[in-house]
């Protein structure tokens, strides 16, 4: 046990650490391609439920033990966990809150680098005057390693290795740095997402483009927001809602407990909880649901949208749809919307990094800066091959793995370390110590049964789907691209009538051509 080495600096600073933790590019690319699989309004209402039942009770669990183990010192998971309970086998479960960020964290900081190069890419005019085909062919170029876009030998991995310097000069700094980048970061952040969404709300309902003249912004809108009953049946669409609620909000990984390790012992958990994660929610639905769709469905209508949420939607089209507002204002959305997904991205990897950091003083007393560089190593050694092995699907092998079964089994785990072991009567003692508000009291019951319920649930569903995973060769990058495979879901989807009342044309064009 190493002594209680630093505190945030601010409670504002700490919410927007804690808020920057969990908005990520999860919220504008994965969660666009989430809703849109698994059928829009049909998608939402479980959405919403797992949010309410799985996530705010894995944050206030989350937020609490982690308070609780910085009370003794500790600040990372394995130590974490091993102060609540009897019994070693806590310390190796709490592995899955290093290993898992690890692992996130080498592929997203490849996305990350991304944006990085995307806003440098839009002050230096590349996209000016390209059409749509030059802008995703660009994006093609600059995924195959071999080749550059800018004369730079592999510029992608090179735009990678300046990513996670940056990544591991600011962690070398300790909270401090973390809390200065949230600060700066998350408002332009929101400041851009408000005028990009109004902007592409105000693209209207008269079909702005040529090409599509029945083209309307407001599809995009609706179709993500008119309920669909029907899909509560739906395991798949539930297993799917379960996901983006555990990747969105940053739980089952390790991150809140490492922050909340850093709040002081009596200090308010129950209001900061809520409000990052409320902010989560406010950044994933409203605005990651009112940039990207409505301007692509306003240019290219709602079928062409469907076809191609994700990173298709805001690397290869969005650049050419800013040139339709002439060159000047091109280079402006496209800085406003690069720098929000990498203000979005940073402050995540950031938190991925830190349980590391923790781990290594808990268990070996080393400073931020060892931590931090031997972090920025491993991220690296690990990351190269979703670098270089993008295409055959490389990346989506870590995060079905890594971003998706792990957050699941640890969350249950932990549930089950919270509410039955350490006990729902110290836990909810836990989260109402110093709180600024009253927690409903049937958040305790969900806690004790709901949550580890449908933990269990989800868990036992997707045993199934995960043989699937290690046996078939056929991976596709799915969680973040809607692209190719899109007709082959459709498929799949569709025996549940989940996006029938959509019946998009280019899946009609995909089964006739079989
Ligand atoms: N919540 C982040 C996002 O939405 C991703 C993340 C996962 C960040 C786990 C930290 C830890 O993109
Ligand atoms: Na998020």
């Amino acid at each position: 046990m190493a002594a209680k080495a630093e505190s945030w600096g601010s409670r504002v600073g700490l919410i927007l650490a804690m808020a920057g933790n969990a908005v990520g590019l999860g919220n504008f690319l994965r969660f666009p391609v989430q809703a849109v699989q698994n059928g829009g309004g049909a998608f939402i209402i479980p959405y919403l439920v797992c949010f309410v039942v799985m996530g705010i009770p894995l944050l206030f669990i989350e937020w609490s033990t982690g308070r609780f183990g910085g009370r003794f010192g500790n600040h990372s998971t394995p130590y974490i966990l091993d102060t609540m309970a009897k019994g070693r086998i806590w310390k190796y479960i709490g592995v899955f809150g290093i290993f898992t960020n690890i692992a996130v964290a080498s592929y997203y900081c490849y996305i990350e680098s991304w944006t990085m190069s995307y806003v440098y890419h839009s002050v230096s005019g590349t996209f000016n005057g390209m059409n749509q085909a030059d802008v995703a062919g660009f994006f093609d170029t600059y995924t195959t390693i071999a080749k550059s876009t800018t004369g730079i030998p592999f510029e992608a991995v090179v735009f990678y290795i300046i990513c996670l310097l940056l990544n591991t000069y600011i962690l070398s700094k300790g909270l401090g740095g973390i809390e200065k980048v949230a600060k700066i970061g998350m408002p332009l952040l929101i400041l851009f997402g408000i005028v990009l969404a109004v902007k592409g709300l105000s693209l209207g309902t008269d079909g702005a483009s040529a090409l599509f003249p029945n083209a309307n912004a407001w599809d995009g809108l609706n179709f993500l927001w008119t309920p669909q009953f029907d899909s509560l049946w739906n395991p798949k669409v539930w297993l799917a809602a379960a996901g983006q609620i555990f990747f969105t909000l940053s739980v089952g990984m390790g991150t809140v407990h490492c922050y909340a390790a850093y709040i002081k012992s009596k200090d308010d958990i129950a209001l900061n909880a809520v409000s990052a994660g409320f902010m989560n929610e406010f950044v994933e639905v409203v605005l990651g649901s009112s940039i990207v769709i409505p301007i692509a469905a306003g240019y290219l209508g709602l079928d062409w949208v469907l076809q191609n949420a994700g990173f298709g939607m805001a690397f290869q089209t969005m650049p050419y749809l800013f040139q339709q507002w002439g060159d000047v204002l091109a280079i402006f959305a496209g800085i406003f919307w690069f720098g929000l997904l990498f203000f979005a991205g940073i402050t995540s990897s950031l938190a991925m990094g830190t349980p590391w950091i923790g781990f290594m003083r808990d268990e070996f007393g080393w400073k931020n800066k060892k931590g931090a560089w031997s972090f920025g190593l491993i991220a690296l050694i690990m990351g190269l091959p979703t670098v270089i092995f993008f295409k055959e699907g490389v990346f989506d092998e870590y995060d079905y793995w890594a971003g998706t079964v792990s957050l699941v089994v640890f969350a249950f785990l932990e549930t089950i370390l919270f509410a039955w072991i350490f006990g729902i009567k110290r836990g909810w003692e836990e989260i109402n110590l110093g709180a600024d508000i009253k927690v409903p009291v049937i958040f305790k019951y969900i806690i004790l049964v709901v949550t580890p319920g449908l933990l269990g649930w989800v868990l036992i569903a997707s045993v199934p789907d995960m043989v699937n995973k290690a046996t078939d060769e056929d991976t596709n990058n799915k969680e973040w691209f809607a692209d190719a495979y899109y007709a082959e879901s459709y498929g799949s989807t569709a025996e549940f009538g989940v996006v029938d009342s959509v019946t998009p044309n280019f899946v009609k064009i995909a089964f006739d051509n079989e």
